[in-house]
C-alpha cells in the first residue's frame, strides 16, 4: 500500500538490531506521526512503507522473554488495520495479532501455519483457528495460545471442508479456465444446498439493501431484477460508499455478498449496518470468514475455493442464492416461482453450451486483443451483465473497458466512438431487443466495431454487426447466466493473446483487505 515493488519495500520488516521481523497486511493509518517519532528517538528507517514502524515499535517495547507483551504495547499504539506475525531472534515463538484484516493459523502436523486465508493452508492443514480482532496469538510448532485482553483464552478449532485437490489447475492453463468450465457443477451444487432455514422467518421483506464490492455489486444489480419482479423494492449500493451516505433511512433488512468475506470495505459497512441495528444476511463462498461471523445469517455459495483474481465462477454462484432467496419471498406468484425452479435446474446444461461452443469465442477474443479500449453495453437485467464483462476484460486484458447502459452512450461517449473503439452489445431477446438494435446502428454509423452477444435463433442481427457470439436461448430472467459465461471466456482469450498474467493481474489481489 506504500511505496512501489522493491526490495526494500517487500515484507519482511526488521527493527534496528535486525532482530525482530514482521510481516503485515493491513494499512497503518498513523504511521507517519510514529515514523517522526521514533525516527527522533534514534531509529533508522529503510522503506517507503508503513509497516517499518511496527518492528520499531516492538523493539521499543521489547524486553527480553517478553515479546508478545511488546507486541501488544505496539499494537495499542497502531491505528488503521493489521495482520501481523512477528518473530525475534531471541524469541521461540511466533506472535500473530489482528485489528479488521484477516489472520488464520492452520494447524498441520506438528506445524502451525499463519495465513490470511484458508486456501493458502490446505496443502498443510486440515482444521484452522480463526484469530478475532484485538487477540493476539503465541505459536510454537505444536502449541497455539491465545489472549484476549491480557486473558487467556482456548483456541477454537474449525474443520477445513476444502481439500488441496480443490486448488489444483488440473490440466487446465490457468485457474481462471479451470473455475469457469466448473460453473455447471457449481451452479447444481449451490442449487441443491439452498435450505428453506436460508429463507428466514419473515413474511416479506419491505425494504432490501445489497451491498458488495466489483464482481460480487454486479451480482447484487441482477438479483435486484429479481427481488423487484416479486415486488420488493431493492436498493444495491457500493460497500465503500457506505461510510459516506450521511443517512440511511428506511432500510429494514440487507444483503451482504462477498466471494471472500473479507473484503475491508465490506466489513465496514457491516459495521455501520450492525450500529443502525439492521439484521444482515451475508452471501460468502469462504466459511469462516469474517463477513460469515459478522452477519446475523450466512448463506454459503458452493463454488469451492476460487484461486483466479478474477471472480467468475462465485459471481454465477452468488446469482443462483440471489435468485432462490428472491424466488422464497415468491408470495402470490407460486406459479412463477415454480416456473423458475425448474428453468433454473436447466442452468447447468444452458452453461455448458457455452463452454462447449468455445471456439467463435476465441476467434473473437484474437479480433479484440488488438484493441486498447473497448465498451460493453447492455440494457435492463443485461445490464450489470455488461459492467460485469467490462471489469472482467479490463482487469486480467489490460484493455480499458468501460460497461455501459447502452441508452447512455449517446449523452457523451459517442464522442469517443470511431473505428478503433469495439462496443460489445448484449442483444438480448426480450423486450429490450428492438432498443439495443437502435443502439447498434447509431454505433455503426459511428464506424465503431461491434461484437454482438445474440440468442440462437436470432436472424435479424448477423447484417448489423462485425462478430456475433451466439447463446442458447433462456427464460429472459435468467439469460445472464450463459452471456456472463460468454463474456468471461472472451475476457479469458483476449488476455491470453495479449500474454497477459490472467490468474494475477498487476497491482490485484484477491481479498481487498484494505479500505
Ligand atoms: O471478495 P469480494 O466478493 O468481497 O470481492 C469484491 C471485489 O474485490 C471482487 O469482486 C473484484 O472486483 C474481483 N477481482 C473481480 O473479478
Amino acid at each position: 500500500t506504500h511505496g512501489g515493488p522493491s526490495a526494500s519495500n517487500a515484507h519482511p520488516h526488521l527493527d534496528c538490531r535486525v532482530r525482530i521481523a514482521v510481516v503485515h497486511n493491513g494499512i497503518i493509518t498513523n504511521y507517519q506521526s510514529l515514523r517522526r517519532q521514533l525516527t527522533n528517538e534514534g531509529h533508522l528507517f529503510l522503506s517507503d512503507t508503513d509497516t517499518e514502524v511496527i518492528p520499531h515499535l516492538i523493539e521499543k517495547h521489547y524486553q527480553p522473554g517478553k515479546l508478545a507483551e511488546a507486541v501488544e504495547k505496539a499494537a495499542a499504539d497502531l491505528q488503521g488495520s493489521y495482520a501481523i506475525a512477528v518473530i525475534s531472534e531471541d524469541e521461540p515463538e511466533l506472535i500473530v495479532a489482528r485489528l479488521d484484516s484477516p489472520l488464520i493459523v492452520g494447524i498441520g502436523d506438528r506445524e502451525n501455519i499463519v495465513a490470511s486465508d484458508v486456501p493458502a493452508v490446505l496443502d498443510y492443514a486440515s482444521k484452522v483457528v480463526y484469530l478475532e480482532n484485538g487477540e493476539i496469538g503465541v505459536l510454537t510448532g505444536d502449541v497455539i495460545k491465545i489472549r484476549r485482553n491480557g486473558i487467556q483464552v482456548e483456541p477454537r478449532e474449525h474443520l477445513v471442508c476444502w481439500t488441496s485437490e480443490d486448488v489444483q489447475r488440473t490440466g487446465y492453463e490457468h485457474f481462471m479456465l479451470k473455475e469457469i468450465h466448473e460453473q455447471p457443477r457449481v451452479i447444481r451444487d449451490t442449487l441443491r444446498s439452498y435450505t428453506p432455514e436460508d429463507r428466514g422467518s419473515a413474511k416479506t421483506i419491505d425494504n432490501l439493501f445489497i451491498m458488495a464490492c466489483g464482481t460480487s455489486y454486479h451480482a447484487g444489480l441482477v438479483g435486484k431484477y429479481l427481488f423487484e419482479e416479486l415486488g420488493i423494492p431493492v436498493r444495491v449500493e457500493i460497500a465503500s460508499e457506505i461510510s459516506h451516505f450521511p443517512r440511511m433511512p428506511g432500510i429494514t433488512e440487507a444483503i451482504v455478498i462477498t466471494q471472500s468475506g473479507e473484503t475491508a470495505d465490506v466489513l465496514l459497512a457491516m459495521k455501520r449496518l450492525k450500529e443502525l441495528m439492521v439484521p444482515t444476511v451475508v452471501v460468502t463462498n469462504v466459511p469462516g470468514s469474517t463477513a460469515s461471523r459478522m452477519g446475523e445469517y450466512t448463506i454459503y455459495t458452493r463454488a469451492g475455493p476460487e484461486v483466479s483474481v478474477a471472480a467468475t465462477k462465485t459471481f454465477v454462484a452468488q446469482l443462483i442464492v440471489l435468485y432462490q432467496h428472491a424466488l422464497s419471498y415468491a408470495g402470490g406468484r407460486r406459479e412463477f416461482a415454480q416456473r423458475m425452479g425448474v428453468e433454473m435446474r436447466q442452468l447447468p446444461n444452458t452453461v455448458q453450451m457455452v463452454l462447449d461452443n468455445e471456439t467463435p469465442i476465441i476467434e473473437c477474443a484474437r479480433f479484440l486483443s488488438r484493441y486498447d479500449n473497448a465498451f460493453f453495453i447492455g440494457r435492463g437485467i443485461n445490464l450489470p451483465v455488461a459492467l460485469e464483462g467490462a471489469l472482467k476484460l479490463k482487469e486480467i486484458s489490460y484493455i480499458h473497458a468501460e460497461g455501459y447502459a447502452a441508452g447512455e452512450l449517446k449523452h457523451g461517449s459517442f464522442a469517443l466512438l470511431h473505428e478503433d473503439i469495439p462496443v460489445v452489445a448484449i442483444a438480448a431477446p426480450d423486450h429490450t431487443y428492438e432498443s439495443m438494435l437502435t443502439s447498434i446502428k447509431e454505433i455503426k454509423a459511428r464506424n465503431a466495431p461491434v461484437i454482438a452477444l445474440a440468442d440462437c435463433a436470432d436472424s435479424e442481427i448477423e447484417d448489423l454487426v462485425d462478430f456475433v457470439l451466439r447463446v442458447p436461448h433462456e427464460d429472459d430472467l435468467l439469460s445472464p447466466f450463459a452471456n456472463v459465461v460468454t463474456l468471461q471466456l472472451l475476457a479469458y482469450h483476449t488476455a491470453r493473446y495479449r500474454g497477459c498474467p490472467i490468474d494475477f493481474p498487476r497491482n490485484l489481489a484477491k481479498s481487498v483487505t484494505v479500505s
